[in-house]
């Protein structure tokens, strides 16, 4: 097969990630008989310091044009002085919504081999932890009007239209028939019209769904249940910030923030992908960071955007296998173990891939 796909290697420890993916991709091509073409764009910081905005019209349009884009980490200290248009975030918004991506899926799984990392107890996580968040990535607060009054306030409009709610749930629903067939729709419907909007949408929508299970929570106790009881989840369906603020919650009861991968989609076959950590500064471009989010990643690429399925689980079953072998970065590692630097990880990783 022959795949176009740009990356975005960003800033911080980006770069050194990225580049991990790409020889675990190389080696996939290699093995399967597969031509990868790769084109880099800038986004973020770098972008800033070499162009003036956080991306620019042409750096979209060449990942418009791609077959799928594997992204690194945007942001930094550098950049905290820029005013808020210009900020390196805006390149992963710009991306989200130029590209129209409104699903973002994010994974949380706890992998047995490093289930000592999780700050919670034993006892709570002793059936696992393996929950998908489905976040709507394109549309409320993040999107709606923003602003200053003359008085001095300011406001920012959270506003959902039914096809907006609908396009994502069919995306939640379709997700738990390949899981354990739950969906739990995370909302503030107490207080929120929107919300409202979002149950009366969904419920009416669950009717297509009769084999999935649709419960109802609201964010503020959902928040709770993720460390009280995260095995009642399987998919976790829910609005933009909702989801933002969920999936670190959800992300670090894994314990494992460093093995987090994400997928950001529409209804073709194009996605974004990225890993689910920030782009840690004061580790980039010293081979400590921890690739294994963004490999994970570029097997999601494989499984999502190209239906690979076999290649992606072979990605996926090298890294599991590495644990297995007590292959440790630094990040994963408990004190006293040795562990292997960023491109050392990456090798571990590539000679397992079958
Ligand atoms: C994320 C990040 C972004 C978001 C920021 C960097 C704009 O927190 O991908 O979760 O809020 O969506
Ligand atoms: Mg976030």
């Amino acid at each position: 097969m022959n795949m176009n796909i740009v990356l975005v290697p960003g800033d911080g420890i980006g770069p050194d990630i990225v580049r991990e993916a790409v020889r675990v991709l190389d080696r996939i091509a290699e093995i399967y008989g597969h031509d990868i073409a790769f084109r880099e764009i800038d986004a973020g910081g770098i972008s800033i310091d070499k162009h003036g905005v956080p991306l620019t019209e042409d750096a979209l349009a060449v990942a418009a044009a791609s077959d799928a884009v594997l992204l690194g980490a945007v942001g930094g200290p550098k950049w905290d002085h820029v005013p808020g248009s210009l900020r390196p975030e805006k390149a992963l918004l710009g991306l989200r919504s130029g590209l129209g991506l409104f699903c973002n899926l994010r994974p949380a799984v706890i992998y047995p081999e490093l289930s000592s990392a999780s700050p919670l107890k034993p006892s709570v996580i002793a059936d696992g932890v393996d929950l998908l968040v489905v976040r709507e990535l394109t549309g409320g607060i993040y999107f709606g009007e923003k602003g200053r009054n003359p008085d001095g306030s300011a406001f920012d409009v959270m506003r959902y239209s039914v096809d907006e709610i609908r396009r994502i749930a069919r995306k939640a629903f379709e997700a738990a028939r390949l899981r354990r067939h739950h969906v739990t729709l995370v909302d503030k419907a107490n207080v929120l019209e929107t919300s409202r909007l979002w149950r009366e949408t969904v419920s009416d929508l669950a009717k297509n769904y009769s084999d999935v299970e649709l419960d109802y929570m609201y964010v503020d106790n959902a928040s709770m249940q993720l460390v009280r009881d995260p095995k009642h989840f399987d998919v976790l369906l829910t609005e933009n910030m909702f989801g933002d603020i969920l999936s670190d919650e959800a992300s670090m009861i894994t314990g494992s923030i460093g093995m987090l991968a994400s997928a950001s989609l529409r209804n073709d076959s194009f996605g974004m992908y990225e890993p689910i950590h920030g782009s840690a500064p004061d580790i980039a471009g010293k081979d400590i960071a921890n690739p294994i989010a963004t490999i994970l990643s570029a097997a999601m690429m494989l499984r999502y955007s190209f239906a690979l399925e076999n290649e992606a689980k072979a990605i996926e079953d090298a890294v599991s296998s590495a644990l297995r072998d007590g292959v440790r970065t630094k990040d994963i590692a408990l004190s006293g173990d040795e562990w292997v630097g960023t491109a050392g990880c990456g090798d571990e990783i590539i000679r397992r891939i079958k």
